[in-house]
């Protein structure tokens, strides 16, 4: 195989971006779109110079694909993503994988038997500080996390909210900031601070016209006693993001595009102990963080990563399967915020599966929609 031909399905605003990516890199070549709006996927189609579908079906039955981009609202992904393993195509999805951890479990069990190369946008973790940041917890120079703080503001106006009916509804979307914005967060914190085992969260609607959550907060509890406070908003404008992770060795600050790492010596465990002195300080020391220079970032990296992996089995940079662990979080958040009580991970399969068909039941159509696909412009430049 010279190049990975590949069909992104879903070519609203995020899903043109892809396009346009997999045109530019050396390892792929766009062959087919597909959108289930003929208008969209016609324009799309002639704009690009490439066959176009409105039936995901019957691109991925064309033979012109080895690979599909799943670009639709994340309802969709799970059976997009299980009926092209089924036709031995490999998949790189959207975030979320799923709305739900039980259709995630069914497209990850659909991937394994496949044997096809399986992968998530989650663009965030090609960023120098997240690469570094990863590295670090990996060589415990903060030793075993004691805690962890993750604030993340996505600010949005109510003419986001506003652009397509499905967005900011239980039936359309399955939850609000929660499962948009959140997402590449929750991935990143989880990916360096582990899944909590406990969420005790709180959801509302604080500001927009939506039915769904734009504020959450929760305590969290992992494995090892460890304790956690996570909080995603779409009412605050001021950034950036904040997380923290405190070991006994140290601690690592992310704030937006910098990285701080802490040292202490001894570890605390041991200082604690021996020092004789009542008012006794720890040493801390703040050591120089190297980001890594000249690696490539973002949709473009992740992509070209996935079709490597197709070609030379490059190690995935963002497996699907670590997609689970996001969705996990997120359901936990959300039932936890529907019920008031505190939810153990793994969620319960199906009492989320019910409070979703609850949830969706009562879910009422948007009265005032003006559809705009644009792409984010902070995704035009690379
Ligand atoms: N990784 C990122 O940085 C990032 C950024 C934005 C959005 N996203 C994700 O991308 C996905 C799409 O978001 P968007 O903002 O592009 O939405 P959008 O509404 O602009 O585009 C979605 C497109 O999917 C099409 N579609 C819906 N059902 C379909 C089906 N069954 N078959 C084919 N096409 C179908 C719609 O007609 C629409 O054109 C979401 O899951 C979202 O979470 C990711």
């Amino acid at each position: 195989m010279g190049k990975v031909r590949i069909g992104v399905i879903g070519v609203g605003g995020m899903g043109s971006a892809h396009c346009k990516k997999v045109q530019e890199i050396e390892e792929t070549t766009l062959t087919c779109v597909c959108d289930v709006d003929a208008q969209v996927a016609e324009k799309k189609g002639q704009e690009l110079n490439v066959p176009f579908f409105t039936d995901y079906h019957t691109l991925i039955d064309s033979g012109l694909v080895d690979a599909v981009i799943v670009a639709t609202h994340h309802w969709i992904h799970p059976e997009v993503a299980i009926y092209a393993f089924n036709k031995g195509l490999h998949v790189l999805s959207e975030k979320p994988i799923a709305v739900t951890v039980s259709d995630a479990d069914k497209m990850i069990k659909a991937a394994k038997k496949s044997k096809k190369v399986f992968a998530v946008m989650y663009q965030r973790r090609t960023e120098p500080t997240i690469r570094k940041a990863l590295e670090l917890i990996r060589q415990r120079k903060i030793g075993e996390i004691r805690r962890t703080l993750c604030v993340e503001p996505w600010y949005r106006t109510q003419a986001y909210y506003d652009s397509g009916s499905w967005r900011a509804t239980w039936a359309g979307e399955g939850g609000g900031v929660m499962i948009n914005q959140a997402p590449h967060g929750i991935d990143i914190f989880t990916l360096l601070g582990g899944l909590p085992s406990l969420v005790q969260a709180k959801t509302r609607t604080r500001l927009h016209r939506i039915e769904v959550e734009d504020e959450a907060c929760a305590l969290l509890e992992y494995p090892n006693g460890a304790w956690g406070y996570y909080y995603v908003t779409t009412c605050e404008a001021i950034g950036p993001y904040h997380m923290e992770f405190a070991g006994d060795k140290g601690k690592l600050v992310i704030r937006g595009n910098e990285l701080e790492l802490y040292t202490c010596h001894p570890s605390i465990d041991e200082f604690t102990f021996a020092a004789a002195g009542m008012w006794a300080n720890l040493e801390v020391k703040e050591e120089p963080v190297e980001l890594p220079q000249g690696l490539p970032t973002g949709h473009g990296a992740i992509i070209q990563n996935f079709a490597r992996a197709i070609l030379y089995q490059e190690p995935l940079l963002s497996p699907g399967k670590d997609g689970l662990n996001s969705v996990e979080f997120i359901n936990a958040v959300i039932l936890s915020g529907k019920t008031g009580k505190p939810v153990k991970l793994p969620v319960s399969r199906c009492r989320y599966d019910r409070l979703m068909e609850e949830l969706k039941r009562t879910s009422k159509p948007k009265e005032t929609v003006k559809v705009v696909r644009e792409t984010d412009p902070k995704f035009k430049q690379g």
